[in-house]
């Protein structure tokens, strides 16, 4: 299969924002991508555009009418983007607040009595979520243990959590503290069988930049991700409900349509940089495929990411040309362990007796941003039962070159020697 080079790099760096170059620190090498991908420049445009404008939607005028139909084109490009052929989609203040909003309408379309599943792998806001209406509807919370060895979830591991009274199953799609990827349809197979009505929410943000998301196929009812963590922007979250959980009992205006999950105003330019996002991977897809259908673009691209995602954890781990690779430093241990399949754009690593902050301070003078993370609310059910205090969090996408890694392998050199 053909795939991403250093020329093609170069012309899909030209497409973001602030590649080499943060406009607050100077020059610097984007190893944050967990925290949040680099913004295409068309999102930036588009926001900005939008921005200065002050009409509202639904007004009958031609600049309203145009907001509206932004809106919808948008709309129908998260479809194709999703591969959501069914459903509606619609805007939060955050993934954390969506995550929170499904969960909670999910539970209280409920009938009374049964559980809500989850994993120990999850983010603390579907858990938190869950936990909070699993309390509040007098539900038990049955959490299902991860692989804290591969740092993964096992599909079959949710078996023997489901009965037919599960009301609500919550899974990640990847880890932000891991990096490793769930088998979402293998879950979902599992819950259907059992207990077909279930609501299934999945948190999809920090898998979203890496590479597919394919809701058709996942037999699920809500997906939610955060936009800035899939090279749009800030303050906004975007979620996905089936057919079946958009007509259930949900938090609504009094006498508005039904099947609406909007809350209040909507940003039109922040639903527009949705369109370029579904672009881009559409052009990103052109290179990999004639296909002229869009969906057979975006997921060309998405193949192409992952390929290009694996070469480069790749040479994280195991190093290029005849720099060490992070398996050569003594001391050094690697969540998940080195060798794992599902590992997407991610590395959480420890200097056995050197903290993390240490290891990402050194970087940070290097030029090098990654982040440290502790075995605090948002990373210590990953951490606590390895037993480790903290790790430093490496993480790629696919606009990151292999000489980013070159120097940053270079550096951890530098701090072995020191
Ligand atoms: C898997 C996952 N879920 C939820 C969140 C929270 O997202 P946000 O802060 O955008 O609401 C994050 C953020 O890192 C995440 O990685």
């Amino acid at each position: 299969m053909p795939s991403i080079d250093h020329s093609l790099v170069s012309e899909i760096r030209e497409r973001f924002c602030n590649v080499d170059k943060c406009p607050i620190s100077g020059e610097r090498i984007f190893f944050e991508n967990a925290g949040g991908a680099l913004t295409l420049r068309s999102a930036l445009e588009t926001s900005t555009k939008f921005a200065a404008i002050p009409d509202n939607q639904g007004r009958d005028n031609f600049a309203s009418h145009t907001l509206n139909n932004t809106i919808k084109k948008a709309k129908s490009d998260l479809r194709i983007l999703f591969n959501a052929q069914s459903g509606e989609f619609f805007m939060g203040e955050s993934g954390t607040e969506l995550l929170f909003r499904l969960i909670r309408n999910a539970v209280t379309a409920s009938p009374p009595g049964g559980s809500i599943v989850g994993t120990s792998l999850e983010h603390p806001a579907s858990r938190s979520a869950a936990k909070k209406w699993s309390g509040e509807m007098k539900y038990t919370y049955v959490s299902v243990p991860h692989d804290i060895e591969k740092g993964i979830v096992e599909a079959e591991n949710y078996a023997d959590k489901i009965s037919e009274t599960t009301r609500v199953v919550t899974i990640v799609h990847a880890s932000p503290v891991t990096g490793m990827g769930t088998k979402i349809s293998e879950i979902s197979r599992i819950v259907r069988k059992k207990a077909p009505s279930a609501f299934i929410i999945v948190d999809g943000i920090q898998h979203a930049a890496h590479g597919g998301i394919d809701v058709e196929s996942y037999d699920i009812d809500g997906y939610v991700i955060s936009p800035y963590k899939m090279f749009s922007r800030h303050g906004f979250g975007i979620a996905w409900v089936s057919d079946r959980l958009r007509n259930s009992p949900h938090e609504k205006l009094d006498d508005g349509p039904s099947d609406n999950w909007e809350l209040g105003t909507r940003d039109t330019g922040a639903y527009a940089t949705m369109s370029n996002v579904k672009d881009y991977m559409c052009w990103l897809g052109k290179e990999f495929t004639t296909e002229e259908d869009s969906r057979a673009q975006i997921e060309a691209a998405g193949a192409a990411i992952q390929d290009y995602e694996k070469k480069m954890t790749n040479a994280i781990l195991y190093g290029v040309d005849n720099l060490k690779g992070l398996t050569d430093f003594e001391e050094v241990e690697i969540i998940g362990g080195a060798n794992n399949p599902s590992r997407e754009g991610l590395v959480s690593f420890r200097i056995k007796e050197c903290p993390s902050e240490e290891i990402v301070r050194y970087l940070n003078r290097q030029g090098i941003r990654t982040h440290t993370r502790k075995c605090d609310h948002y990373s210590g059910n990953i951490l606590a039962p390895l037993g480790w205090d903290d790790c430093v969090r490496v993480s790629i996408c696919h606009y990151n070159t292999q000489n980013e890694v070159k120097k940053f392998l270079s550096s951890m050199a530098a701090f072995a020697d020191k």
